[in-house]
């Protein structure tokens, strides 16, 4: 039964956030809490916290969500939406930093251009 449970919070990754914040393995140990995180961080957040809805490239969609690729948002906007959430987005703003915010907001943006650039 815990292995289910296990599994289902490894498959899912909505339901880390029912696991608690042990779940998060952008929280690396003896992490520091100032300076930016490399873009690298924003796409292993992104991958953990963002693909089940968004896809891999920013396009998937699901419950409606907005092709990030084709998003006009500013960074800031992005930060905000990350943190506070909308619609069916939840807040990630107890779940991630707000530099892993900051990260993973910049990360949407990098989508952006690989996007045109396929184009
Ligand atoms: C449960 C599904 C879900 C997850 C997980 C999720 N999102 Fe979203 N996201 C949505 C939905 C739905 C919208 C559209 C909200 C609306 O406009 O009503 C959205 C909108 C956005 C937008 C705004 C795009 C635009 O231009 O309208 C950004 C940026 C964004 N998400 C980034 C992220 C990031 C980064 C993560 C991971 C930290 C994430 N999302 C995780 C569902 C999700």
């Amino acid at each position: 039964m815990i292995k289910i449970l296990t599994s289902l919070c490894l498959t899912i990754p909505v339901l880390i956030l029912a696991c608690g914040p042990t779940g998060d393995p952008s929280k690396a140990a003896g992490e520091k809490d100032t300076g930016p995180l490399p873009l690298s961080a924003g796409k292993s957040i992104y991958s953990t916290h963002c693909v089940v809805c968004h896809g891999t490239d920013g396009g998937l969609g699901l419950n409606e969500a907005g092709d990030l690729r084709e998003s006009e948002m500013t960074l800031e906007q992005r930060k905000q939406i990350i943190s506070q959430g909308k619609g069916t987005m939840i807040a990630y703003r107890r779940i991630l930093s707000e530099r892993e915010i900051e990260v993973v907001a910049r990360y949407t943006m990098e989508l952006k251009k690989e996007g045109e650039a396929d184009e």
